[in-house]
């Protein structure tokens, strides 16, 4: 992400302007603190936005070390941490602790509160009091929520409250039993749409739009028509910006794993392997050793 010329970046006292201390996509020297300004920046400048979901404070600590952009507390954490088949039984109870325990571990990255279904639909002011509250209790920067035109009041009243907005539109996995399944979307006819959904929520202020499960062409085309940043999950590499799933990205996830994700480690084999290494120790008394143990 490109630096500012203002207030985030710290000069030096022979006035040179400090690189960004860690790496990751910003290892050009990146704001210290990113904010939606530098969204806006990287979409200008063509340097890609990254976003992982993380659901607690060492993840949090780790990703935002890393360089990475933006954390989503996502509702993901329905199917990822709390057991769930799908995003639905999600609350803003369940999330406020996580997303108090992200924000509270990063220095870097922008933190982003997913609105979970059943917390904005009622319209504009259920959806600014949601946004208010994750704002105070958590410590978060943004939030997010899902639908396009259908959920363009609510992001206007929110952002009009001062709180930004990230909009989530192509496959909106709450309303996965009214869109007949985990399909994709932005096909055909569907692109219209799509780029009518993107149209609206730009319109109503969001300043980010995650496109989530669409062809890469349409993805290239809503990319094209708007001035504020695309941010893709499954919607192909001409986005301004890239999100995953930290669980399924890191090989944690056990369970079927869609095709747009590419596992960059393989924690579930990890874990595994260190149980059951673990398991064997004890069974034969080579753990704990005398340095594991008090005197
Ligand atoms: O909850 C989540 O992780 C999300 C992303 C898949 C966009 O909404």
């Amino acid at each position: 992400m490109p630096e500012q010329p203002n207030a985030d970046a710290s000069t030096t006292a022979a006035g040179q302007v400090e690189q960004n201390p860690y790496g990751g996509a910003s290892a050009g020297g990146g704001p210290k603190r990113v904010r939606t300004r530098h969204f806006q920046n990287a979409k200008r400048e063509g340097i890609k936005i990254t976003g992982l979901t993380s659901y607690d404070q060492l993840t949090a600590r780790i990703f935002d070390e890393a360089g990475i952009d933006f954390l989503l507390v996502g509702d993901s954490a329905g199917n990822n941490v709390l057991g769930y088949d799908t995003t639905l039984p999600v609350t803003v109870d369940d999330l406020i602790p996580l997303a108090r325990a992200v924000a509270g571990a990063v220095k870097r990255a922008f933190v982003v509160a997913d609105m979970p279904f059943g917390s904005y639909e009622n319209g504009p002011e259920e959806a600014l009091h949601t946004a208010v509250r994750f704002m105070k209790e958590t410590g978060a920067h943004a939030v997010k929520l899902e639908g396009g035109e259908r959920s363009r009041e609510q992001i206007h009243r929110i952002v009009q409250a001062g709180i930004p907005v990230m909009a989530h539109i192509g496959f909106t996995p709450q309303s996965e039993h009214g869109l007949g399944g985990h399909l994709i979307q932005g096909r055909g006819e569907g692109l219209a749409q799509l780029i009518a959904d993107a149209l609206a929520v730009q319109e109503a202020g969001a300043f980010a739009v995650v496109l989530e499960m669409v062809p890469a062409d349409a993805a290239r085309q809503v990319t094209e028509r708007l001035d504020i940043p695309t941010i893709s999950v499954g919607a192909g590499p001409h986005t301004d910006g890239q999100l995953l799933v930290w669980t399924d990205w890191a090989g944690l996830t056990t369970g079927r794993i869609p095709k747009f994700v590419k596992q960059y480690a393989d924690l579930a084999g990890i874990l595994s392997g260190a149980a059951r290494e673990w398991v064997s120790d004890v069974a034969a008394g080579t753990y704990p050793g005398p340095e594991h143990s008090y005197e």
